[in-house]
């Protein structure tokens, strides 16, 4: 599966804003919920749609709705920051919640908490965090999504490390990937460089 790289006027001008580290926390939201919805509409764009048929106030004609349930599955935390930009577009999503926290020493994800809906398998799943790293979080959460029945899966970024795509195809060649920037690299503690920083200490001010 491809990585969608969003090439959007508006989507470079929000990542360089939550890129700067004089961009404090509210700013930091704001663009990230921005940021966010643009991602969206690009990762949603070829949903798959059925045709109905609307009366208008002069005739009928056909239209189109979503066809399955959308699911969104942020990473929490910093997951979180992406949703209310983006449930505004579908008003009916369903939020399931994974939480997964990369271990401070190793960079190993460790889960602690699920809470999925019964319904994954028809749905269209949209996995949410900001930062794909080392891709530990984002390959774990996509099994655990994957165990629990999902399979029309996305994983929606902000910013992707080359290593935490491979990672991430390596592990789920199946799950298309779609990312504001490809950033250069890891650094030694394994955070994303340039980056953003500590995108859950950013966005809840921690
Ligand atoms: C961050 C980020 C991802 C993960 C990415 O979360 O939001 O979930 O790290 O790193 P990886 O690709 O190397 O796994 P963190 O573990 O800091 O937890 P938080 O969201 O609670 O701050
Ligand atoms: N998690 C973050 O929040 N930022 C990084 O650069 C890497 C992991």
């Amino acid at each position: 599966m491809p990585v969608h790289v969003l090439d959007h006027s508006l989507a470079k001008v929000h990542l360089t804003a939550m890129r700067d580290e004089r961009t404090a926390t509210e700013k930091f939201r704001w663009h990230l919920s921005r940021l966010a919805g643009l991602l969206f509409a690009e990762a949603a764009k070829d949903l798959e749609l059925e045709t109905i048929e609307v009366k208008t106030p002069l005739t009928t004609t056909q239209g189109h709705r979503i066809r399955r349930k959308v699911v969104l599955s942020p990473i929490l935390r910093a997951g979180l920051g992406l949703v209310d930009g983006i449930l505004p577009l579908v008003p009916d999503m369903i939020v399931a919640h994974i939480g997964i926290c990369r271990n401070e020493e190793t960079a190993l994800p460790e889960s602690y908490y699920a809470k999925l809906p019964s319904t994954l398998a028809e749905a269209e799943v949209f996995l949410l965090d900001p930062m794909l790293a080392t891709g530990g979080s984002a390959v774990e959460a996509a099994r655990q999504l994957k165990a629990a029945g999902a399979n029309r899966l996305r994983l929606v970024c902000v910013v992707s490390a080359p290593e935490g795509i491979a990672a991430f195809k390596a592990a789920h060649p199946d799950v298309p990937v779609f990312t504001s920037a490809i950033d250069a690299g890891l650094n030694e503690r394994c955070y994303i460089v340039p980056g953003l920083g500590d995108a859950g200490d950013r966005y809840f001010g921690t």
